[in-house]
């Protein structure tokens, strides 16, 4: 099988992908449309990041197309509904960045808490002072996690393991880690944490969720930190807030609006604020993180085209299948209508299959069954599944 990776995918990937026998062609930059239709005939797998747009016209000119991997955490460059339809399977990397974006969180609250981005802007002028003003240790301190999921329940850990005090809200009930303690709500968060730090999703309904009166409501001089979402917070007030002297610093990472590209003009009313720390949502930005991309999304890839594995698929039913270890398997995706499983068991049934394994999942308008079997499916009977009506495709793989 051919895999095409674009984009300057890190050589784990290529690593992965060719231990399991794929022939893997690298190139640096990403492919328009028109040169994308010249090079997927032929391809099976192709690995993009965020600059290369996977249209209904690509991938109509992409006949030998299994599956995509984003090797990146967003999928918007992908028509997934598209891919989809054709059963075509999309793969991203949703949590391997989480430990990079934690140890961004606990270096900024350090860094609030002493003041750092003021001290290193005077010495960079010339003045040296010297002062323990406002400069505090974070040892004993509570931390108020907003959101207590991959990041959020991560950050807990360290955090404690710094001698912070970890308290967290979620809307969801998640498992306290170590010694936090969960919060009956926000506002009882909001009453206690010396440093509140958000680590929400981006469902529409946490749109400006934190505004004036989260602010109001934060402790006195307590700190601020965003690296979630842009959308979720009112820098506006935060704003405010900064200037009257109620929150005493803040860290965001993402904003409302940001710069498309490299080098535009960045705009925000928390320009220039004392110790606020800005960077360009670099959160997840490491070249670890990158690494653990290219071994993650490599891995779905491959589980997807040698072994039918689906889970974590951001388009196709996700199903959790084990490695093929013995027998054969037989993957059939669907349009999801009732009897369709009836009828794929009717037929295992007829064959005198002896089936060892079957998962099911539905997404949609799709179903995919996967059936592993002691010894390989007749042909008539393969050829009946394959020419059932609601057949998307069917495929098989030997252990
Ligand atoms: N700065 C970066 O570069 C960067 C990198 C990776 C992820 N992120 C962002 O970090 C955030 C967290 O990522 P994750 O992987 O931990 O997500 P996750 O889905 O694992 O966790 C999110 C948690 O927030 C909870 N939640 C949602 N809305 C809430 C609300 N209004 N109040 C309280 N709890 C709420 C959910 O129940 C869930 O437990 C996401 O928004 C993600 O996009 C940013």
């Amino acid at each position: 099988m051919k895999v095409l990776l674009l984009e300057n995918i890190h050589p784990l990937a290529v690593e992965v992908l060719e231990a399991r026998g794929f022939e893997v062609e690298l190139r640096a930059g990403s492919l328009s449309e028109q040169e994308l239709l010249e090079v997927l005939p032929g391809v099976q797998l192709l690995g993009i990041r965020s600059n290369t747009h996977i249209t209904q016209a690509v991938l109509d000119g992409a006949p030998d197309l299994l599956a995509i991997g984003c090797f990146c955490i967003g999928t918007n460059q992908v028509d997934l509904v598209a891919a989809a339809d054709r059963g075509i399977a999309v793969f991203n990397a949703p949590y391997s960045n989480t430990r990079s974006v934690v140890e961004l969180v606990i270096g900024e609250i350090i860094a609030l808490a002493r003041r750092l981005t003021e001290k290193t802007h005077k010495m960079h002028d010339g003045v040296w002072d010297k002062s323990a003003n406002g400069s505090h240790e974070v040892r004993g301190r509570t931390l108020g996690i907003v959101g207590y999921g991959n990041i959020g329940t991560q950050l807990s850990n360290l955090a404690e393991a710094l001698g912070l005090r970890v308290i967290f809200f979620d809307t969801a009930d998640r498992l306290a880690h170590g010694n936090a303690q969960r919060m009956k709500s926000l506002d009882e968060l909001l009453a206690k944490a010396d440093v509140v730090s958000l680590h929400v999703d981006g469902r529409p309904g946490n749109a400006g969720f934190f505004g004036p009166e989260q602010f109001a409501k934060m402790k006195p001089r307590s700190l601020f930190i965003n690296a979630a979402r842009g959308m979720v917070v009112d820098n506006e007030s935060l704003r405010e807030h900064i200037l009257s002297g109620h929150i005493a610093g803040a860290a965001l990472d993402v904003f409302p609006v940001e710069p498309k590209a490299q080098g535009d003009e960045f705009e925000s009313v928390l320009r220039g604020l004392p110790n606020v720390i800005l960077t360009p949502h670099v959160g997840g930005s490491t070249q670890e993180a990158q690494e653990e991309i290219g071994y993650f999304v490599a891995g779905k890839l491959a589980g997807f085209s040698l072994e039918g594995r689906t889970e974590l698929s951001v388009n196709l039913p996700a199903v959790l299948a084990p490695q093929l270890q013995a027998g054969h398997r037989i993957g059939f995706l669907h349009v999801n209508v009732p009897g369709v499983l009836a009828g794929v068991n009717g037929v295992l049934a007829d064959a005198g299959a002896n089936v060892t394994g079957q998962y099911l999942s539905t997404r949609g308008e799709q179903g995919y069954v996967v059936t592993d079997t002691l010894d390989p499916l007749p042909a008539d009977a393969l050829a009946k599944l394959t020419q059932s009506e609601h057949t998307i495709w069917l495929r098989t793989w030997d252990a």
